[in-house]
């Protein structure tokens, strides 16, 4: 009994009840602390509340994508070259027609007025500072325009496709006239399993939290009838369809991308269809648990599609190693989600800004140890998996 009682209380729960803990107030300055972007996400634990922090760090149901996004860049080195001269070297790449000095763009993250009260506005402040591209979130808690208005010109408008396609084509106008330069489709998310990590934190969504693009519009029907299954005759039919991507496609003159690819096929088959670009993305592990990381999908999307067509990669970039791997693996451009939403936390415009420039530091630290000048030449660069032996 003695020594079943005492393993018994060796036992750790199941999982740990926060503690009540009062988030820190965004700081009005860098804090000497931060060495590298991804110092950002331990930071960030004491200024974001608790069962937020659990829902913005979590993956679907069990996190399994999410450790796979990580762990797909640890799989790969990168092989130094010696005597290569790069002081020519730069960053700088076109996307879409538009010139980029670096291939960092900010992933569409919804509500972010859970770690900073002045969210996307902030957000797009810090990206203008680094010349970045900021991804817009149908749902950010900041209307699309107050959004362009704060932020640099450089700016795309995330969408989800809305079951009512007026109020889709609304959106595509307002996106339109506020200067936004392309469009990206997000395609993964119809059905997401919630978070267990969130669940378990106890997270709501705050009242202050609230998609500030959708106000006024009216709410979707999505209830299943009875006795109907709540994902295929609910959710899913409000979903949207091929025919539905098609419809778009002939409402804007701006390039539209389609964001949440990972199968070749599929990728094709949007090439095909008049996409202008994809986003290889497993929505950073919070769609299909259980999906392949994105890194592993890339090589096979990029020989799909060819060479020349837009790729983006998302999932799991945390410094400027991960962003060099993913460009030599084929992908154009990287986008952060979550780091963004960790640096906005701690410093507001300040940190997102920071955050940007320590990986476009590491970035090019990365290329010239490497002996690529150029993005171009990162393509042809030599990565191998971590456990296998070396052929070059
Ligand atoms: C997201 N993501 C997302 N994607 C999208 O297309 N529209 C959205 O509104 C959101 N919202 C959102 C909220 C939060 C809290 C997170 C963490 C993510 C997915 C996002 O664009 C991106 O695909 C991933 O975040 C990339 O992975 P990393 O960089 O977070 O690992």
């Amino acid at each position: 009994m003695e020594s079943a009682g005492r393993s018994l209380r060796a036992v750790r729960p199941l999982f740990e009840m926060n503690e009540p803990q009062t988030p820190l107030s965004p700081l009005s300055h860098i804090p000497a602390n931060v060495f590298c972007a991804q110092d950002y996400e331990f930071l960030a634990q004491r200024f974001i509340a608790a069962p937020s922090f659990a829902y913005i760090a979590g993956g679907s149901a069990h996190d399994v994508t999410l450790a796979a996004n990580r762990e797909a860049f640890a799989e790969l080195s990168i092989v130094p070259r010696l005597l290569r001269d790069v002081t020519h070297g730069h960053t700088r790449l076109e996307l879409l027609g538009q010139p980029m000095p670096h291939p960092v763009l900010l992933a569409p993250v919804a509500f972010q007025t859970l770690a900073h009260p002045r969210g996307e506005l902030d957000t797009a402040r810090g990206a203008a500072a680094m010349e970045a591209c900021v991804v817009s979130s149908t749902l950010s808690s900041y209307p699309l325009e107050d959004i362009a208005r704060t932020g640099g010109p450089a700016r795309w408008f995330q969408l989800y496709l809305q079951p009512d396609r007026e109020i889709t084509l609304d959106l595509l106008r307002r996106a339109e006239a506020a200067g936004y330069r392309a469009i990206v489709v997000t395609l993964d998310a119809a059905v997401q399993r919630p978070s267990l990590r969130a669940l378990r934190a106890g997270f709501q969504m705050p009242p202050h939290c609230t998609p500030a693009n959708l106000q006024g519009y009216p709410v979707p029907e999505a209830a299943p009838g009875a006795g109907q299954s709540p994902v295929f005759q609910g959710l899913m039919r409000a979903a949207p369809t091929q025919d539905d991507l098609a419809w778009l496609l002939e409402q804007t003159i701006l390039p539209v991308l389609v964001k949440g690819v990972l199968h070749p096929d599929d990728a094709r088959a949007l090439q095909t269809m008049g996409v202008a670009g994809l986003v290889i993305s497993n929505h950073g592990g919070r769609a299909l648990d259980g999906a392949p990381a994105t890194l592993r999908m890339l090589p096979a999307i990029r020989a799909a599609v060819g060479d020349g067509y837009p790729l983006l990669l998302d999932g799991g970039i945390r410094s400027g190693t991960d962003i060099f791997k993913a460009i030599a693996q084929g992908a154009d451009a990287v986008m952060i989600g979550r780091l963004q939403v960790y640096a906005l936390s701690v410093a507001g415009a300040l940190g997102v800004a920071h955050m940007l420039r320590l990986l476009r530091e590491e970035l090019e630290a990365c290329m010239a140890m490497a002996g690529c000048a150029t993005l171009a030449d990162i393509r042809q660069a030599s990565l191998i998996p971590q456990r296998e032996e070396p052929s070059c």
